[in-house]
């Protein structure tokens, strides 16, 4: 399941999709056949994770968030060995709508983040600033504090965590940062894994999301440090999806 060298690409369909969007998800996994150079993963709402999993051989499922107890009394919540019970394979946590909508902390989110790990989950951990925090010059400061705050502590190396990086006004709003920008923040995400986890931190990938389609999919994948990308929107389809799978191929052949 670890596949640490190849581009990482992952739809989060956030609070969407009933039955019917299983129709996609077998689209997703029946195309991602011809991309063996891509790893491929769609995290459904938590009531789609079993049937997802039913309905695809080869991609990866997740959740996207989980409960740092393993059980309990925590109404409307579900913890990390549910979902790998349901057949989830990783979970997102710290998702700037949980951090925002949810009131969830960096402690919050490492908690999370560690007991997802203890499941056996792999992690994508979500970090990002503000638009009036990069306009202050302040992005790569806060996102610094993030991963200081909220990457989880682990015995040897982080392995099966990955982080991605998704400026809060970015997402779903079609804005993208400049290459540079992008290039420039996942070098210092970089060097603060190396920092908090040594050689170890040197595998952990990096993500981009925030408004990522098929049209800018190449031109971010092909930034230094960038080894995926976070999806939305352009998740929701197995047409536009797999566009952006398919950039990730073709950046891999060149
Ligand atoms: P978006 O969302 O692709 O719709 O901008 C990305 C995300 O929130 O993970």
């Amino acid at each position: 399941m670890e596949m640490a060298g190849l581009p990482y690409i992952v739809g989060n369909w956030k609070m969407n999709g009933t039955r019917a969007m299983l129709n996609e998800a077998r689209a997703i996994d029946r195309a991602a056949a011809r991309f063996p150079k891509v790893q491929v993963a769609v995290a459904p709402p938590a009531t789609l994770i079993y049937r997802t999993r039913d309905a695809a051989a080869i991609i990866g499922v997740g959740g996207q968030d989980c409960h740092a107890e393993e059980s309990g009394a925590f109404t409307g919540d579900i913890s990390a060995q549910m979902l790998k019970d349901a057949g989830a394979d990783f979970t997102i946590v710290g998702h700037s709508e949980r951090r925002t909508l949810h009131g969830e902390s960096d402690a919050d989110v490492k908690a999370k983040a560690e007991a997802a790990l203890g499941a056996g989950l792999g992690v994508i951990l979500c970090v990002g600033e503000t638009e009036s925090q990069r306009d202050a010059g302040e992005a790569e400061t806060v996102v610094g504090a993030q991963l200081e705050g909220s990457c989880p502590r682990v015995d040897g190396a982080p392995e099966k965590l990955s982080v991605a990086y998704e400026p809060v006004w970015a997402i779903g709003t079609g804005r993208v940062p400049s290459v540079e920008d992008v290039a420039a923040m996942h070098k210092a995400i970089r060097a603060k894994l190396v920092a908090l986890y040594g050689e170890g931190g040197a595998d952990v990938r990096i993500l981009y999301g925030g408004s990522v389609k098929a049209d800018n999919a190449a031109e971010l994948l092909a930034v230094p440090e960038v080894g995926g990308a976070l999806v939305g929107g352009a998740s929701l389809s197995a047409e536009s999806f797999l566009a952006i799978v398919g950039a990730a191929a073709s950046l891999d052949a060149d």
